[in-house]
C-alpha cells in the first residue's frame, strides 16, 4: 500500500478552463479524502491509449469530456443502464477484478440541479430542447424519465434532431425538428444544449416559445451572461438559468461513483455563482 493520493481527472480536448478541478478539489476536503485530481488535454487519436495508461499505472477515476464521450462508452467492460441509453460516458470508474464501468451523470446532474437547487418540477411539463449533439444525447431519457409530457428536439441541422428523438421514442413523446419547425407557443422549460453560445450566437428561434412562466437554461456555463441567457432576458424570461448547478450536481454524481459519498453540493454551487 502506498500514501500516494488516489488519482482522479479530467479526459478531454480541450479542458484548460474546467471548474472540475475546483469542484472536486472542494468534494475531497468536505470528505476528508486525500485525492489528486488533474486535467488530461488528450486529443480524439490519442484517448484510448491515454484512458488506458491512466488506469493500468493506478488511476481510480476519470471524467469524460468533449469530444471522447462516445469513445469513452466504446472502452469501458461495462456500462450502468443511464449511460448504455445515453450511449456516451462521461465518468469511468475502475472496479474490483479490473474492469472498467462507464456512467453517465449528466442527466442526474441536470435533472438534479432543477429540482433540488431550482424547485423546477418536470411532471407534465412541456420542454424544449435545442441542439442533437452530445449535450443533447445525455438529457433526453432522464427528462422523459422524470415525468416531462412532451419532449422536441430542435436542431440546425434537422436530422440530426429527427434521428435522435427517434431513440427514446420508447420512452414517451419526443419529436425532433429543424428550428425554423418550431411551434411559437410558450413551453415550460427551454434547454439550449447546443454550442452557439461558444460562439456568441442564439439559435433562430421563435421568441413565442418564452412565456411568462418558461425556465429558459443554458446547459454552457461561465462568468457573466451567455449569449443565450442575454437573448431569454430580452425576451421576456423571467428565469434564465446557467449550467453551473447542472455541471457541479453532475459532478457530485461522479464523486459518487468513485467514493460511495454523495457530497453537499450547496457550498461549491455558492462558491461558483459568486464568481
Ligand atoms: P456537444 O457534444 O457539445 O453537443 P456536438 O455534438 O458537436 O457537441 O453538437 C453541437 C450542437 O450544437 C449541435 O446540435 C450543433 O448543430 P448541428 O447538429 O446542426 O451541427 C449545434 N450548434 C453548434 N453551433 C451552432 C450555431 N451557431 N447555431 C445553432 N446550433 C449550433
Amino acid at each position: 500500500m502506498s500514501n500516494e493520493p488516489d488519482r482522479y481527472g479530467l479526459m478531454g480536448h480541450p479542458v484548460g478552463h474546467s471548474w472540475s478541478p475546483f469542484i472536486h478539489g472542494m468534494f475531497a476536503r468536505q470528505s476528508g479524502a486525500s485525492l489528486s485530481y488533474k486535467l488530461y488535454d488528450v486529443p480524439a487519436d490519442k484517448f484510448r491509449a491515454a484512458a488506458l495508461e491512466f488506469f493500468t499505472s493506478g488511476g481510480r477515476g476519470l471524467n469524460v469530456t468533449v469530444p471522447h464521450k462516445r469513445a469513452a462508452a466504446e472502452l469501458v467492460n461495462r456500462m450502468t443502464g443511464r449511460a448504455e441509453r445515453a450511449g456516451a460516458v462521461n465518468t469511468i470508474v475502475m472496479q474490483s477484478g479490473n474492469e472498467l464501468l462507464g456512467d453517465n451523470t449528466d442527466g442526474a446532474g441536470l435533472i438534479a440541479d432543477l429540482l433540488t437547487n431550482l424547485g423546477f418540477e418536470l411532471a407534465d411539463r412541456s420542454v424544449l430542447v435545442l441542439g442533437a449533439g452530445g449535450a443533447t444525447r445525455g438529457i433526453v431519457a432522464p427528462l422523459l424519465q422524470s415525468g416531462a409530457a412532451s419532449l422536441v428536439i430542435a436542431n440546425r441541422t434537422a436530422e440530426r434532431a429527427v434521428e435522435l428523438a427517434s431513440e427514446f421514442a420508447d420512452l414517451g413523446v419526443v419529436s425532433g425538428c429543424g428550428f425554423a419547425q418550431i411551434d411559437p407557443e410558450p413551453v415550460d422549460l427551454l434547454i439550449n444544449a447546443t454550442s452557439a453560445s461558444l460562439q456568441g450566437e442564439v439559435p433562430p428561434i421563435p421568441p413565442e416559445v418564452i412565456g411568462p412562466r418558461t425556465l429558459c437554461y443554458d446547459m454552457a456555463y461561465g462568468k457573466g451572461d451567455t449569449s443565450f441567457t442575454l437573448w431569454a432576458s430580452a425576451n421576456g424570461a423571467s428565469l434564465a438559468q446557467k449550467g453551473w448547478g447542472m455541471l457541479v450536481e453532475q459532478a457530485a454524481e461522479s464523486f459518487n461513483l468513485w467514493r460511495g459519498i454523495r457530497p453537499d453540493t450547496k457550498p461549491v454551487l455558492e462558491a461558483l455563482l459568486a464568481l
